[in-house]
């Protein structure tokens, strides 16, 4: 059965009304990998982008506030640690491998938070992985990769923590 962006959209946001993130979040994960797992979802949704711009806002929920947005990356991307300030995020791998590393907060100091590494692994394409408010992140991509992401809130519109590695 073919999953459309409209239904991804609509089960989110059920589950978000009825459950909430912190309850819900396997079955957001769930629906965002069965988006992945349907090759034409993909080519609808996740199409070529310019490497000066690789984000696109595909839904913007008008009530809560989620968003599903796509990432196409033509080549090699390094994300320094970093969470998502307020906001939850739910990550996607379409095509494409990324190295993931997470981190642990050891300290605060001031409104900087100290991390040491907490443990890394491969995503590879279907692998979906929940990111809760304030957990830290770093994404390593080597090669052309397609992300289908959901954020808990436009992440354009959300202060990131100041953040450095012990
Ligand atoms: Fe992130």
């Amino acid at each position: 059965m073919p999953y459309s962006l409209d239904e991804l959209a609509k089960d989110i946001k059920d589950i978000l009304k009825d459950h909430g993130i912190q309850e819900g979040s396997d079955k957001v994960c769930y629906y965002v990998q069965k988006a992945l797992m349907d090759q034409n979802f993909i080519q609808n949704n996740l199409k070529d982008r310019d490497d000066q711009n690789p984000r696109e806002i595909l839904y913007e929920d008008p009530e809560l506030g989620f968003c599903v947005c796509g990432h196409v990356y033509n080549q090699e991307a390094n994300g320094s640690p970093h969470d998502h300030g307020s906001s939850w995020a739910v990550y996607g791998q379409a095509a494409g491998e990324t190295e993931m590393t997470e981190w642990e907060i050891v300290k605060k100091e001031n409104d900087i938070k100290l991390v040491k590494e907490k443990k890394k692994y491969v995503m590879k394409p279907g692998d979906v992985k929940f990111y809760n408010v304030g957990d830290v992140h770093s994404p390593i991509r080597k090669e052309p990769v397609r992300l289908l992401r959901i954020e808990g809130k436009n992440l354009d519109n959300v202060e990131r923590s100041k953040i450095k590695e012990l």
